[in-house]
C-alpha cells in the first residue's frame, strides 16, 4: 500500500484532515453535493453563501455564466452573474444539519450574509445551532451590489468591523471574513475585520469582469436577455492576482491571522503555491465545476509524494516560504545581471527570439538566415529573458550571470 504524508493542519482551531476545502458556490449547494465531495476527500467544504428570504429575493439570471476562452484554450477562467443561494433557508438549515450528523469528523463550514444588523446575528446563530465547526462572513460577492450587502460592503471598512462584531458576539465559533479583491488594498479591510474579532481571513472572491463581447450583436457576455455586466471573474486566469493577495496578508504584521487562499487552484502545484505564500487552508470552485470533486484525489496524491520526497513532516513546515522571499521592488539588488545563452544544438530555427527581441526588448538576439539559429549579442542583452519565454523548445535558452562592470548597455546604468 502507497505511504501518505500527514496533510493534516488546524486552522481557526479547528483540526482539517488535509487543507483542501471547497469554497462557497454552487459545487456546495446542498446536503447530497458536499456528501460526495466529503467522500472524494475533500476535508471541509464552505456552503453556498446563505441569507435570509424575509430581507432580499435572491433573483439569479440566466444565462449566467461566460467562459475566457484564448486561442484554442478553453475555460481558462469563468465569469458568472451568480447570487447567493436561492433556496429556502429552512432547507438549507436541515442540510447542515444532515451533513454534520453524517460527517462529524469533516470540517463544515457556513457562509452568511446579512443584509442588516440583525440578519448577521440570525444568519450566525442559525448556523452555529446547525452544527458549523466556522462562519465564512461573505463581504465580497460581486453580484449583491447592495449597497449593503456584497462586495461594496467589502470594501467598507466600517461596515466590515461592525458586521463582524456583530456576528462574534452572536456566536462561539471562529469566523473568517471572505475579502474582496476588488480594491487596491486589502490590508485595511483585513485590519477593519480582525478590529471586529475575525480569526481568519479568506481570499480572493471573483474579481469584476467582462470576459468577452459578441460582435454581431454588440452585447458582452453572458447575454442576459440583451444585457450584461462586468461580474465575478474565477480559475485559473486569477492566481496570480490571489496569490498576491494572499502574500499581502501573510506578510502583514498587522494582521497576524490565518489566511484560507482561494483563487484558480486546480492542481496540487497550485495548492502548494498558496501554501508556500502563507496559506494554512485551500478552497476551491472554478476547478470542481470543470474537473468535479475527483481533482482533490491528485492534489492529495502529489502533496503527499512532494513531502515524502522532501522528507517534510508537517505542512507547518513550508507555510510561507515563498512569502518571506518577497521584497519591495526597491529592495532588488540591481547589480545582479544576466544575459541570454541560446543552446544551438536544441534551436530549431523558428526565429520568435529574434522577432521578440528586435521589437520588444533590447535587439541583442541575432537569426543567421542561412543556419538558421539564433545567437546572442552579450553587450547589448539586457537580460530580460523576453526570448526565452517566446522560445518554443523547453531549456534551448536560459541564462548566465555575467560581471556588471562589463555591461555598457544603458538598461542598468
Ligand atoms: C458560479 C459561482 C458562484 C459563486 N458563489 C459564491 C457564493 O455564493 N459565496 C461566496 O462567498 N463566493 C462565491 N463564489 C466565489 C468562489 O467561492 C471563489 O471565491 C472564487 O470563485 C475563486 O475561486 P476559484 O478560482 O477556485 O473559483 C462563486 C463563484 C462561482 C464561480
Ligand atoms: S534577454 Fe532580452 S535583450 Fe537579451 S536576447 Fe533575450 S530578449 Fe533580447
Ligand atoms: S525561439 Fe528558440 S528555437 Fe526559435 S530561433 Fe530562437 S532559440 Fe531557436
Amino acid at each position: 500500500m502507497k505511504t501518505q504524508a500527514d496533510l493534516s493542519i488546524e486552522f481557526c482551531g479547528v483540526r482539517f484532515e488535509n487543507p483542501f476545502c471547497l469554497s462557497s458556490s454552487p459545487v456546495g449547494n446542498h446536503a447530497e453535493m458536499c456528501a460526495r465531495a466529503y467522500d472524494a476527500g475533500w476535508s471541509g467544504i464552505v456552503y453556498k453563501t446563505l441569507g435570509l428570504e424575509k430581507s432580499f429575493k435572491v433573483v439569479i439570471p440566466s444565462p449566467r455564466l461566460n467562459a475566457l476562452n484564448v486561442f484554442d484554450k478553453r475555460f481558462i477562467g469563468l465569469q458568472n452573474a451568480e447570487q447567493i443561494t436561492d433556496r429556502p433557508i429552512k432547507d438549507n438549515i436541515k442540510d447542515l444539519v444532515w451533513l454534520k450528523k453524517n460527517y462529524p469528523q469533516k470540517v463544515l463550514i457556513s457562509s452568511i450574509m446579512g443584509f442588516e444588523d440583525k440578519d448577521w446575528a440570525e444568519l450566525a446563530k442559525m448556523s452555529e445551532d446547525a452544527g458549523a465547526d466556522i462562519l465564512e462572513l461573505n463581504f465580497s460577492c460581486p453580484q449583491m451590489a447592495h449597497k449593503t450587502a456584497g462586495h461594496r460592503t467589502g470594501q467598507d471598512f466600517h461596515a466590515v468591523e461592525a458586521f463582524t462584531e456583530i456576528v462574534k458576539k452572536s456566536c462561539k465559533i471562529p469566523v473568517i471574513a471572505k475579502m474582496t479583491p476588488n480594491i487596491t488594498d486589502m490590508i485595511p479591510v483585513a485590519l477593519a475585520a480582525k478590529r471586529g474579532g475575525a480569526d481568519a481571513i479568506s481570499a480572493i472572491n471573483t474579481i469584476r469582469a467582462i470576459t468577452d463581447i459578441d460582435i454581431n450583436n454588440f452585447t458582452p457576455l453572458p447575454n442576459i436577455h440583451g444585457h450584461s455586466s462586468p461580474t465575478g471573474f474565477s480559475g485559473p486566469s486569477v492566481k496570480p492576482v490571489a496569490m498576491r493577495f494572499v502574500s499581502e496578508l501573510y506578510n502583514s504584521k498587522a494582521i497576524n491571522l490565518p489566511v484560507s487562499a482561494i483563487g484558480g487552484i486546480e492542481t496540487w502545484i497550485d495548492a502548494l503555491h498558496f501554501l508556500l505564500l502563507g496559506a494554512t487552508n485551500l478552497q476551491v470552485t472554478t476547478g470542481i465545476m470543470r474537473y468535479g470533486y475527483r481533482i482533490v484525489e491528485d492534489m492529495i496524491e502529489g502533496l503527499s509524494d512532494y513531502m515524502i520526497e522532501r522528507n517534510i513532516q508537517s505542512l507547518t513546515q513550508i507555510i510561507g516560504k515563498a512569502a518571506q522571499k518577497i521584497v519591495d521592488p526597491s529592495e532588488f539588488n540591481t547589480r545582479f545581471q544576466v544575459v541570454s545563452v541560446v543552446d544551438e544544438a536544441k534551436c530549431i530555427g523558428c526565429g520568435q527570439c529574434y522577432i521578440s527581441c528586435q521589437d520588444g526588448a533590447n535587439q541583442a538576439m541575432k537569426f543567421d538566415k542561412q543556419s538558421r539559429k539564433a545567437s546572442v549579442d552579450e553587450e547589448r542583452c539586457v537580460g530580460c529573458m523576453l526570448c526565452k519565454l517566446v522560445c518554443p523548445v523547453w531549456d534551448c535558452i536560459t541564462h548566465k550571470e555575467v560581471d556588471t562592470a562589463k555591461v555598457r548597455h544603458a538598461a542598468i546604468f
